[in-house]
């Protein structure tokens, strides 16, 4: 294993960040190829100690970073790994890098939920990395979870992250459009959620080119309007949600509106359009009846 002193590695991050870039994304890179995290660094300062020992040698990391810089490769598919709420994932380019405004999904459901300790049943549509549901299956032990994805590839990633993030075994995975993998649950679903791809045709065209050149475009283009998947999952929610069961869903910053009459004209209640921390309605909710 390659050694550097703290000095020298604080010379080689502020060279790499005179380049371009920003700090976490430098940590990012730091912690997962070149095996330093941010507490052994603050507390190699700290206790002044003389070496820190690296995964990969500086050259090495210096290369990923100009791949970075120059490429507009996203730094989590170069690392293979993102964080999100607590969690460390693995994320390759056949996966949706889980946004931060996601994060707020899981928050809508401690908020509906509070600490329900009764055994709920929950299906995630189209769960990528498997963020959403390994977080939800993680705070409610006691609950069933089904994620599902049309990509067979993004559901193996998903179940490798639940099986390195818990010991439990309360989430399972199955491949398929929207509700077809969920024959079996009809009625029973006491929760739903979905991130589906929701960007409209014009908007997805001119998306920057870390995203449109890098992530995975089924997880992006929502048809024409934005909303040919969002149509689909509320049409059919009726068939699969449970009564007074519960429906969130993640939708474009200028959807909201359109994605609340949905859910009124398919007998939903409670429909409400939820803010994310930019004020933007990022989420629609509502109750089935
Ligand atoms: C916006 S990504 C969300 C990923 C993850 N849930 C998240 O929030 O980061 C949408 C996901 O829906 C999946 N998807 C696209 N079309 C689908 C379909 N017809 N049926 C099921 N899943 C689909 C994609 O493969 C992708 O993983």
């Amino acid at each position: 294993m390659p050694s550097i002193s703290i000095e020298e590695l604080f010379y080689w991050k502020k060279k790499q960040l005179s380049k371009g870039g920003d700090p976490q994304s430098l940590s990012l890179l730091l912690d997962s190829l070149g095996g330093i995290t941010k507490n052994d660094y603050s507390l190699s300062i700290i206790s002044s100690k003389d070496n820190l020992y690296l995964k990969n040698n500086l050259d090495y990391l210096s290369s990923i970073w100009d791949e970075y810089l120059t490429n507009s490769s996203p730094i989590q598919y170069l690392c293979g790994i993102t964080y999100w709420r607590d969690l460390k994932l693995k994320v390759t380019d056949k996966v949706l890098i889980p946004r931060p405004e996601t994060e707020l999904i899981v928050d809508i459901v401690f908020k509906i939920f509070g600490k329900e300790s009764q055994k709920l049943f929950f299906a995630e549509l189209g769960t990528g990395s498997g963020a959403i549901s390994i977080a939800i299956s993680l705070a409610y032990p006691s609950w069933e979870g089904i994620a599902t994805d049309i990509d067979p590839d993004a559901l193996k990633i998903a179940t490798r992250n639940f099986i390195e993030s818990s010991e439990k075994s309360n989430l399972k995975f199955s491949c398929g459009s929207w509700w077809s993998p969920l024959e079996s649950f009809k009625g029973k679903l006491d929760l739903v959620i979905s991130n589906p791809p929701y960007i409209p045709r014009d908007t997805y065209d001119k998306l920057p080119k870390e995203v449109k050149n890098f992530e995975p475009k089924i997880s992006l283009l929502g048809g024409e309007d934005g909303l040919i998947h969002i149509r689909e999952i509320i049409q059919k929610a009726p068939l699969f949600i449970k009564n007074n069961g519960w429906l969130i869903l993640e939708n474009h910053f200028d959807q909201g509106e359109k994605v609340r009459q949905l859910f009124i004209e398919n007998k939903f209640t409670s429909v409400e359009i939820v803010k994310d921390f930019s004020g933007i309605g990022r989420f629609t909710i509502g109750r089935y009846k």
